[in-house]
């Protein structure tokens, strides 16, 4: 990739307050499949879009749990990359960081991050769906896996299509945006809402908006830096450019 802008080298040294926004791509090189680029193998011809729904849910339960099977087996074998690394040291170096993260991996926290705002669930926990009470993993060992207080069929506890988030999660990662200094956007292609809508209240803030992608996103014009590449390659030699 092309050299790293120096205003944005020096933008991060001073930043008192930084957010970074992630997506599926900053996995990607851990070999979690993104959602929207092309999947392999079995589940090649299911859009997940139409898998992670609480319609297909209801429809077809044992198809969308062994979707959710083989993706929680892809993330409990993958391991935390170098730019899931590089944003636990750019915890530890500037005042005040906020990870707001849109995967349900938990990469970010195995790889050392502390704070971390986990705005769509997490794929190895799972959720009662009549008493709304989550299961951690382990807990329950059925197959298919049923509530262990009221025997209900369980679903993953993410949020899908047509769900609400988190209130707690998407007001703290709105009010992280809003008084930012330093926006990061890494590896999302941005077509998701409300998640999507978070560098856009760090603009009209006054932040500095800087994205991280190998391609071009609906953000692109209005980011005043795009980096392209790999989070892998990039987040690391911009954090050790800013503190190394
Ligand atoms: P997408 O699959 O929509 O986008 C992945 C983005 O990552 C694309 O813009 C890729 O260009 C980029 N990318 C691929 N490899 C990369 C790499 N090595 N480094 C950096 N970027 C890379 O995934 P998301 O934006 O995460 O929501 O999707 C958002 C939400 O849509 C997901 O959280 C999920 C999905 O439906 C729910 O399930 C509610």
């Amino acid at each position: 990739m092309a050299d790293l802008p120096p205003e944005l080298i020096e933008a991060l040294r001073d930043a008192r307050r930084v957010v970074a926004l992630t997506g599926s791509g900053i996995s990607a090189e851990s070999g979690v499949p993104t959602f929207r680029d092309a999947q392999t193998g079995l589940w090649a011809n299911y859009d997940p879009q139409e898998l992670a729904t609480p319609e297909a849910f209801a429809r077809d339960p044992e198809l969308v749990r062994q979707w959710y099977a083989w993706r929680r087996e892809l993330v409990e074998r993958a391991r935390p990359n170098a730019g899931h690394a590089a944003l636990a040291e750019l915890e530890r170096s500037v005042p005040e960081f906020s990870l707001v993260t849109q995967n349900v991996d938990g990469l970010h926290q195995q790889a050392g991050s502390a704070d971390v705002v986990e705005l769509h669930g997490n794929i190895l926990r799972s959720r009662c769906p009549v008493e709304n009470v989550t299961v951690e993993p382990g807990e329950a060992e059925d197959l298919p896996p049923l509530c262990p207080n009221c025997g209900s069929p369980l679903r993953p506890d993410v949020v899908w299509f047509g769900e609400a988030l988190p209130a707690a999660g998407l007001e703290a990662a709105s009010g992280a945006a809003r008084s930012c200094d330093l926006f990061l956007s890494v590896g999302t292609s941005g077509l998701v809402y409300p998640a999507a809508s978070l560098p856009y209240e760090a603009l009209e803030n006054g932040a500095i908006v800087a994205e991280v992608n190998p391609e071009r996103t609906p953000l692109s014009p209005s980011a005043r830096f795009s980096l392209r590449g790999r989070a892998g390659e990039v987040l690391p030699r911009l954090v050790s450019a800013a503190f190394g």
